[in-house]
């Protein structure tokens, strides 16, 4: 979920926290905008009505929001007793916003069922010093309250008790994009085990995924910009059907004759588009920008911002770019574990797409509809993709798609290990408007 961090701030390895299980450092900062209360707030939010592109904003207020049929309101004892009082083997991971356990609920009653029956769902409880307030969560839950598409991750209810904020989510039981690419942790549930790198037919399909739940949004009666694109809110299903998690940082698109939205710089530093930064004009093509972050993280292996490293190659975008236009120099960034496993066409083409949306004149960006288009072009057979999954899912690799002649990159610019770097994504804060 969002916060927020000064634009301009440096990732500052000493203010690191240790993430438990992700053994991996996140630098955070507090925001300003993270003041909880459990009164009711007077804040309103442009909200959703209808299950999809029918959706109209209306500006709801903080009851309205929690009152949607859609969710279940839990108390805080309920999600205690489905995660087994938030044991740390329930654990399946830690983000900005909070700790998330995995819980069990009854289908039919809602309430708390034991360990192993019923439906599995994926609990999110609020630090209670983290930086991500009440404002965003509140508006998690206003979206995801009425946004329902197959590649969004389904919200089945919140808690709201004293000073605790909980958010219930549907199990994604293969975790996140960030957890398979850059493989600093497995998720405790998350079965696939094994070196394997991510094959290039399942990073297709978690591409074309995203860009579905991206599409929808942007394509909404009522547009919506998600605003926090990045690998780890892709959560994954069994079959690696992406869905976009973390709608804190969502906002409303602009209406009438507005061609942008001004507002407080947020989101992840590497996967902000730079105008957004130096602006706080805020557009759907800012989320296509972060698509395409995303796309060369999937064409690398590397993350978009990478403190282990030196020099240019620290900022995936930075480092890349120049290659993604040119045939003959792509492979210099092609992520080395996929060992030329690819169609090379397919690589270029992703790779052109990639390059249309970092272009620095947002105007140029493609939308997300054509982002989508072009994707499902470069799709390799479904049969091919399903074969992949499961032998991903069971530990083999043996690609179906023709062997790249793109060589796998040997340049002196990736030289050093292709490890995952030990820092996450660092957030924006706000600019001083
Ligand atoms: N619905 C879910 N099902 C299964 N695992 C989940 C689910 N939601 C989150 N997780 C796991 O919990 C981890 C932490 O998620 P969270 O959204 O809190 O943080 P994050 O996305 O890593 O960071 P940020 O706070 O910057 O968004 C995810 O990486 C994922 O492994
Ligand atoms: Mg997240």
């Amino acid at each position: 979920m969002g916060n927020c961090l000064d634009s301009s701030a440096k990732v500052d390895a000493s203010r690191s926290s240790h993430n438990i299980h992700t053994g991996s450092a996140a630098s955070k900062v507090s925001s300003k905008t993270s003041g909880r209360s459990s009164a009711p707030s007077s804040l309103t939010i442009p909200s959703y009505s209808g299950r999809s592109s029918e959706c109209l904003p209306t500006p709801r207020s903080e009851g309205e929001i929690l009152s949607s049929p859609n969710l279940k309101a839990f108390t805080f004892s309920e999600l205690r007793n489905a995660t087994r009082n938030f044991r740390p083997d329930s654990l399946l991971g830690e983000g900005g916003f909070g700790y998330v356990f995995k819980g069990w609920i009854d289908e039919n009653t809602m309430t708390a069922a034991k360990p192993g029956s019923g439906m599995v769902v994926a609990v999110k409880k609020l630090k209670p010093e983290g930086f991500q307030g009440h404002k965003e969560w509140l508006t998690e839950v206003n979206y995801l309250g009425q946004l329902h598409h197959p590649n969004l991750v389904k919200l089945i209810g919140y808690c709201l008790e004293g000073e605790n904020r909980l958010l219930v989510y549907e199990f994604m039981p293969k975790g996140s994009l960030e957890n398979h690419l850059f493989r600093t942790n497995f998720n405790v549930s998350c079965t696939t085990g094994g070196p394997q790198p991510l094959p290039w037919a399942v990073r297709m399909k978690v591409a074309i995924g995203a860009a579905r739940g991206l599409s929808f949004l942007h394509d909404a009666k009522s547009q919506v910009i998600y605003r926090d694109f990045k690998a780890s809110n892709i959560l994954l299903d069994a079959d690696f059907n992406a869905k976009l998690s973390d709608f804190g940082l969502a906002k409303a698109g602009p209406t009438g004759d507005r061609t942008h939205v001004s507002t407080q710089v947020m989101g992840t530093q590497g996967y902000a588009a730079p105008e957004y930064v130096a602006t706080g004009r805020l557009t759907a093509k800012s989320d296509v920008y972060s698509f395409g972050v995303v796309l060369l993280e999937l064409l690398s292996g590397r993350r978009a911002v990478d403190k282990s490293k030196v020099g240019v190659e620290q900022v995936l975008v930075d480092w890349a770019k120049p290659y993604l236009s040119d045939k003959r120099k792509l492979f210099r960034i092609m992520d080395t574990k996929l060992g030329g496993q690819y169609p090379q066409k397919s690589a270029v083409t992703a790779a052109h797409l990639a390059f249309q949306c970092l272009s620095n004149e947002a105007k140029l960006r493609p939308r997300m509809s054509e982002v989508l288009a072009t994707l499902e072009q470069i799709d390799i057979p479904k049969s091919a993709a399903r074969n992949l999954v499961s032998e991903y899912q069971n530990g083999g690799l043996s690609s179906p798609v023709q062997r790249s002649p793109l060589r796998p990159h040997h340049s002196p610019l990736h030289l050093t290990a292709n490890a995952a770097s030990p820092l996450k994504g660092q957030r924006l804060s706000p600019r001083v408007r």
